[in-house]
């Protein structure tokens, strides 16, 4: 019994998470060995599988960060992208992998790709954690993938509910009718 207990069922282990990064890192090495590539994180959720990732890329890289706002504290999407934290590197004529922590309707990584694409980069690709492919309203082309999931709310390894969360070591689904409980629960902490 720990604090997640109560309000969230294990959905993905560390284990599993672990050994997807090695897959997943190995088939991106293949890709960029020739060239190399720039590795943007989308802050905050792409932080704990980023570094996870990356660990596993064995060729010449570099690390960016993008801070985009697209949900707020909301569980939908909002549709609107804003940079709020743009890339210290000049990606043209670079390979650019795009990595996050989700893909809900697509719309956030489709706009961010338009924007990011007048820049003339070599290439732009997606990686992502977690796929919820059911819920796609703009076509995002994703060449890596960790997992598909199941259209439901979930939070840790850097996934939040309102900030929180983002540190639990696995990816629980919120347990169906917890939420009044639980916003009861992270009223004190807000
Ligand atoms: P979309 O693909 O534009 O709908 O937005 C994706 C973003 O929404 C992700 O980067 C997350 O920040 C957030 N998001 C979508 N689904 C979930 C979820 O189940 N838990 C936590 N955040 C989510
Ligand atoms: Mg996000």
């Amino acid at each position: 019994m720990d604090i997640y207990d109560n309000f969230f069922e294990p959905l993905i282990s560390e284990k599993e998470i672990l050994k997807r990064c090695e897959e997943l890192g190995a088939l991106i090495t293949e890709k960029y060995k020739e060239d190399g590539l720039v590795a943007v994180g989308i802050l905050r959720g792409c932080t704990l599988f980023y570094t996870e990732l990356v660990k596993h890329i064995h060729c010449p890289l570099v690390f960016d960060f993008m801070f985009v706002s697209s949900y707020g504290n909301e569980m939908v999407s909002s549709g609107v992208v804003k940079i709020e934290k743009d890339l210290e590197t000049n990606i043209k004529n670079k390979h650019v992998l795009l990595i996050d922590d989700i893909i809900d309707t697509g719309k956030t990584l489709a706009n961010l790709k338009e924007m990011l694409q007048a820049r003339n980069p070599k290439s732009i690709e997606f990686c992502t954690m977690l796929d919820k492919k059911a819920k796609r309203e703009s076509f995002v082309d994703v060449k890596f993938s960790a997992f598909d999931i199941d259209d439901c709310f979930v939070v840790g390894y850097g996934l939040d509910y309102k900030q929180f969360y983002r540190n639990m070591p696995f990816i629980g689904k919120l347990i169906d009718g917890k939420q009044p409980e639980l916003d009861k629960f992270l009223e004190k902490f807000e």
